[in-house]
């Protein structure tokens, strides 16, 4: 079955019970037992519902994987995935990681005593030379957030599996449409549903999605013991928002291709980040694994009083901190994204404070063009 058509038949999509052509919100904490010493599956929303599970199988069937888990968030789904570390374990994480992601482990983890190396994830040696003897997971984010970095994702797992170490990939960029970590080697796929998946920038979901058994009965228990479930209201609306996924996206990178090469003709911009471009130098190695540069891309201005003018200027794209909704979202990654990080970390990551993020919406391509030659040209009249 194609992915375009297992997002509307590829998973329960028809309630069993009355043929309804939506599963319903089972809006329950708790369920009925007949005889408390059996029941039917349900006992307690935290540990199972149905309309989250709908959810959970929907994400399984699209990642190519065996078994879903919903979370409250992208960050609880990564927080559920990172405690499978014990103390003294060390992770190995490509350098331009979600800045969550960065704070959760040099803040949090580190006080538990969990060490960790950041790597410029894009040379496979990187990886290979910060194996240490305990170490546990390898983290990658390819293409990555906010610079589009493309990590060889093959290269990485041949080398984790040959030390025994797992590996966890968020595809929240590319979604299941574009990138299907879990056959290429994968252990674990994050999700941030907030962004596509969901796509209209009213939910906050997150989705670990995996093929081994024992790791999901050892994520399920982390799902329930660390309580960050993902609502029943929340899980409904990702089943509605999900079934437009491949359309929303066909659309969206068709505007994005042509805005980045919009983008690298103007002036005012001095770089354009995106992993569809030919300019891009991990071109190669995103076209061997995914089949799209995706909806999202980022570029350099020439200074930050120029950042600051565009954004004043701008018109059609909302700017907030997201990406994936319908509508176009300009973001600024020194301030918002990675604004958890210090000065010299976002730095030596590469997040500079001329850098803006544009997630494209399915706006008219005509619309959007306009709306960025107006906000450059206010920023430069001379160009
Ligand atoms: C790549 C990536 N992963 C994870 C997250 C975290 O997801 P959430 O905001 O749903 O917690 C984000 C959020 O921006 C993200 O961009």
């Amino acid at each position: 079955m194609d992915l375009e058509t297992a997002l509307l038949h590829g998973y329960p999509v028809i309630d069993q019970m009355t043929g309804a052509s939506s599963i319903p919100k089972y809006q329950a904490s708790t369920f009925h037992q007949e005889n408390f010493r059996e029941h039917d599956g349900y006992t307690y929303t935290r540990f199972g519902n149905p309309t989250i599970e709908a959810a959970e199988t929907c994400m399984a069937k699209l990642e190519h994987g065996r078994h879903g888990l919903a979370f409250s968030s992208g960050m609880a789904a990564i927080n559920a995935a990172l405690f499978l570390l014990s103390q003294g374990d060390h992770i190995v994480l490509c350098h331009d990681i979600y800045g969550g992601t960065f704070q959760t482990l040099t803040e949090m983890l580190v006080r538990f005593g969990i060490s960790y190396t950041f790597v410029k994830g894009q040379e496979p040696k990187n990886w290979e030379q910060a194996i240490r003897p305990e170490t546990k997971l390898f983290y990658l984010e390819t293409p990555s957030n906010p610079l589009l970095n493309v990590v060889d994702i093959e290269a990485v797992v041949s080398i984790a599996k040959k030390n025994h170490i797992q590996t966890i990939c968020d595809n929240t960029f590319m979604t299941p449409i574009y990138q299907n970590p879990l056959t290429l080697g994968v252990d674990l796929v994050v999700q941030s549903a907030t962004k596509f998946l969901n796509g209209h920038s009213d939910v906050v979901a997150g989705f670990l999605v995996m093929n081994d058994d024992h790791l999901y009965q050892r994520l399920k228990k982390h799902q329930k013991m660390l309580g960050a479930i993902l609502g029943v209201e929340e899980a409904w609306l990702f089943l509605r928002g999900v079934k437009t996924l491949a359309l929303r996206m066909e659309k969206s990178v068709t505007t994005a291709v042509l805005l980045a090469e919009h983008l690298q003709r103007k002036n005012q911009v001095s770089r354009v980040y995106y992993p569809g471009l030919a300019s891009h130098p991990g071109q190669l190695v995103h076209q061997k694994q995914a089949s799209s540069g995706g909806a999202v891309l980022s570029f350099e201005l020439l200074s930050t009083e120029a950042v600051y003018g565009l954004f004043d200027a701008i018109k059609l794209p909302i700017v907030a901190v997201s990406l994936g909704g319908v509508e176009s979202i300009l973001s600024y990654p020194w301030q918002m994204s990675h604004g958890c990080m210090s000065e010299q970390d976002r730095l030596a990551a590469g997040v500079t404070p001329a850098l803006v993020r544009l997630s494209v919406g399915i706006e008219s391509l005509a619309d959007l063009t306009a709306d960025l030659d107006q906000a450059l040209d206010k920023v430069n009249p001379s160009h």
